[in-house]
């Protein structure tokens, strides 16, 4: 496996995971990469790693280059195990390699891997020369855990952002002037819907920090790496971490005798009336986290579910627990179900869309199954309030 120049005496170095499909629960339908980057120098330096069952990948790219007993330095930007699974064995081959994190990253990486490593704490500010290159890190607090920091090296303008700006993306190619960078970007906006979506107060730290810091590449720890729309990918952040939304109503349910089903429909006509764009998804035939895409632009969220024994549809109750992990702010919501007797599951959905942060503006319940008249009525009463 080869190694790929980024700029001089800079290298990509990672795994391709063409295959994952389910990275904790989120629908990987593009597999990924994990980005490990080599910089010869008078040290030796690498910064991240790959997923432990990848690591072969990575020694051997890092061999392409160099012997991988040749490393000086690592770099540990994040301690989640798609990037520090491999770093065990990187130190194996390296006994003596300083190992840089932050310090929360070098208590995460003890819990981890409980070795007695060499390791140095940096935090914002630092800077570490290895040569002809100096490392600058920024702490980036849960962007994705307490761990996370970025790496930047001025004399190259390569910011090594970790899990920010990422996607869940495989791919041969590795710079976004090489891929369709529609997939590119959709891909990112997907990353950033459900993974980095409630951290939006430290992601604007980040950015004010990355203020004035001169970018030419931004090497990402998944997928493509950015230098052709670097602006581009960072006003996106900015626009998403403001939580801006649009005319977009997101309607999600599940029906067990197309009654819940009516009643999304008449919802979307409401909508469309007043000029919204109305995207409807079943959740039998969609997947949540495909829907947190949509949601992350829209200024409406609808959930429905009929009753059943009790309860919710199971498909509902587990869309709502990752709703709330993930919780988008500033939206509002609706509640609708059909029910044949109890009719539980409407007050169930309205309060975990409260608790997700959402303002519930309007419930609506059906018995059994709603005439042309009560959906016609369920129209015109959201209408009224549009
Ligand atoms: Fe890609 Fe938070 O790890």
């Amino acid at each position: 496996m080869k190694a790929v120049k980024i700029k001089e005496n800079v290298y990509w170095v990672g795994a391709i995971d063409w295959n994952v499909r389910n990275f904790h629960g989120y629908l990987t339908q593009r597999g990924t990469t994990y980005n490990a980057y080599l910089i010869i120098d008078e040290k030796v330096t690498l910064i991240d790693a790959v997923k432990p069952n990848l690591t072969n990948q990575l020694i051997e790219r890092i061999s392409d280059i160099i012997d991988s007993r040749k490393i000086d330095i690592v770099v540990s930007n994040h301690t989640e195990m798609d990037h520090s699974g491999g770093i065990p064995k990187i130190m194996e081959l390296n006994p003596n390699a300083e190992l840089i994190a932050t310090a929360n990253g070098v208590k995460g990486l003890n819990a981890h891997y409980k070795q007695n490593w060499n390791f140095k704490i940096v935090e914002t500010g630092s800077k570490i020369s290895i040569g002809k290159h100096t490392l600058q890190f920024i702490t980036t607090p849960m962007v994705h855990w307490p761990d996370n920091m970025v790496c930047y090296i001025p004399e190259e303008k390569i910011l090594f952002s970790n899990d920010a700006f990422g996607q869940h993306l495989a791919s041969s190619e590795r710079f976004d002037d090489e891929y369709p960078v529609d997939i590119i970007m959709e891909e990112a906006r997907k990353y950033y819907a459900n993974i980095v979506l409630p951290y939006y107060k430290p992601v604007k730290k980040v950015l004010d920090d990355l203020k004035g810091v001169d970018i030419e590449i931004i090497a990402t720890s998944h997928g493509i790496i950015w230098r052709n729309n670097v602006g581009k990918i960072i006003e996106e952040y900015k626009k998403w971490s403001s939580g801006e939304v649009t005319k977009k109503a997101i309607i999600i349910y599940d029906s067990m005798w197309n009654s819940t089903e009516k009643m999304a429909y008449a919802l979307s006509s409401a909508f469309e009336t007043k000029g919204y764009f109305p995207v409807i998804c079943n959740l039998q035939h969609h997947h949540m986290s495909d829907i947190m895409t949509e949601i992350l632009s829209a200024e409406y969220i609808c959930v429905g579910s009929p009753t059943l024994n009790n309860n919710m549809m199971p498909a509902v109750a587990g869309f709502l627990t990752y709703l709330k992990g993930l919780s988008p702010r500033d939206r509002k919501a609706v509640a609708f179900g059909s029910y044949g007797w109890g009719g539980q599951s409407i007050a169930q959905i309205e309060s975990n869309l409260t608790e997700s942060g959402l303002q519930v503006v309007k419930s609506f319940r059906a018995k059994y199954i709603p005439s042309d008249e009560d959906l016609k009525k369920i129209t015109e009463d959201l209408v009224a309030i549009l």
